[in-house]
């Protein structure tokens, strides 16, 4: 099988990683990558927002599946286009991926199923919105409605951050993304992440995943990207998944469906636990990152075939085979970041790293030059073990984050802690 990958993170390089391991897998393309990519898999130079160029890249390289890594193609139609075209493709249509383009929309659908999440208003003008907020008080979650990059929700824990937040929104502080906002009771509780493979009708986990949003130690400073994660998710139980997947996923999935969008590829759904009820806080339309890397250590090859059943509808008669294992991720990011950093410092040492299935160091935003690796991103380099309990594997990860010689980065000491 011809397998093109979209997407340049660590989130496709453990993608490839593990779809690489399934001997089902023959020509691997991956479009743009990134220099750890480049060394398992052949890149390729490709606008994977214009769905149009990814379908005759697709034709010209005989590819036989596609799967899309970020929301941003799935946003703009790109598996709409490639399904056109006849060739398969993992990853929701263009308006089923409004689950995740849309906070509104999640909402509607939602109430549609009745599935359990915070109270909310979704406002098109700034007087209304600020009236909604002076009248239920703070802490208030003021979001808006559109994509924007993860920066677009404000947890307010007094009244005027929630209006200042408004005046932002409204004032085009995320383009058109804010131009409706979606405003929320604040839920109290413990987050997590489960992630489902969906083929239109059937779902089937495939695991679960907590990560640490915070820049900080002890999750402190900034809102991040991930700064690293684990699975699985220890405040996930079996019970507690059983009652995600009853109350939100499947009623969720079924409304789709019902209008006519039904629903293929993952499904993140980013939950609040509390006195053992989960609420849905939103649903994403791909893995994680960095909770997809995790995942892919813990699934290895069989991903392929799982991807391809959620493809083909035939997710009723898969399984997965789980080990009763761990992993973690611990990020390396460029100092400064979140904010501002220097691009284009070398990073030495990761030639003696292990690379089996229990340690991999996937790349986030690196290239290579002069057979040199150079940092190019914010997030740069996800460090990843496997190990028969968490303190295994997280002992794994930090004793690699110690071989690398990179100065001019950083990374937290305590992803895990929650859990450990
Ligand atoms: P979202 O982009 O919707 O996941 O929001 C980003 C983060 O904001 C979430 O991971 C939560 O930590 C927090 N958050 C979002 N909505 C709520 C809510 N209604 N109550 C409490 N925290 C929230
Ligand atoms: N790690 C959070 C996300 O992928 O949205």
């Amino acid at each position: 099988m011809n397998i093109l990958i979209l997407g340049s993170g660590g989130r496709e390089h453990a993608l490839t990683w593990a779809v690489k391991q399934n001997p089902k897998c023959d020509k691997l393309i991956v479009a743009p990558g990134n220099a750890g990519i480049a060394q398992i898999a052949e890149c390729a130079d490709l606008d994977i927002l214009d769905g149009g160029a990814v379908a005759r890249f697709s034709e010209e390289e005989a590819i036989d599946f596609v799967i899309v890594g970020p929301e941003a193609p799935l946003a703009e139609g790109v598996a709409d286009r490639l399904r056109e075209a006849g060739i398969l493709v993992f990853g929701p249509s263009k308006d089923a991926a409004r689950l995740e383009a849309s906070k509104s929309f999640t909402k509607e659908i939602c109430d549609a199923a009745n599935a359990p999440t915070a109270g909310y208003g979704h406002f098109t003008d700034a007087e209304a919105a600020k009236a909604h907020v002076r009248e239920n008080g703070a802490p208030i979650v003021v979001k808006a409605d559109g994509l924007a990059a993860g920066k677009g929700v404000i947890v307010a824990m007094d009244e005027q951050t929630a209006l200042d937040a408004i005046d932002d929104m409204f004032g085009g502080a995320f383009g058109g993304a804010g131009a409706e906002v979606v405003i929320e009771e604040f839920m109290e509780g413990e987050e997590a992440s489960l992630f489902v493979l969906v083929d239109g009708e059937d779902v089937l986990s495939i695991g679960t995943a907590q990560d640490h949003k915070r820049v900080g130690e002890g999750d402190t400073g900034l809102n991040t990207g991930g700064m690293g994660a684990y699975s699985p998710a220890p405040v996930l139980s079996a019970e507690i998944e059983a009652k995600a997947m009853e109350e939100i996923v499947k009623p969720t999935m079924k409304a789709m469906a019902d209008r006519g969008m039904p629903y293929q590829g993952v499904l993140y759904a980013g939950l609040m636990i509390k006195d053992d009820q989960p609420r849905l806080v939103e649903y994403n339309v791909r893995f994680g990152d960095p909770e997809c890397q995790v995942l892919m250590m813990r699934l290895g090859g069989q991903v392929l075939d799982l991807l391809q059943a959620t493809a083909e509808g035939r997710l009723k008669d898969a399984q997965v085979n789980w080990a009763d294992d761990h992993a973690i991720t611990v990020v390396m990011a460029a100092n400064g970041y979140p904010g501002s950093y220097e691009k284009g410092t070398e990073i030495k040492g990761l030639d003696a790293l292990p690379e089996d299935s229990e340690n991999m160091a996937f790349h986030a935003g690196t290239k290579a030059e002069d057979g040199k690796v150079l940092a190019t991103g914010g997030r740069v380099l996800n460090i990843t073990a496997r190990g028969d309990n968490l303190q295994e594997a997280r002992d794994r990860a930090y004793a690699m984050v110690d071989q690398i010689d990179w100065p001019e980065g950083f990374v937290r000491r305590d992803i895990g802690w929650r859990a450990l």
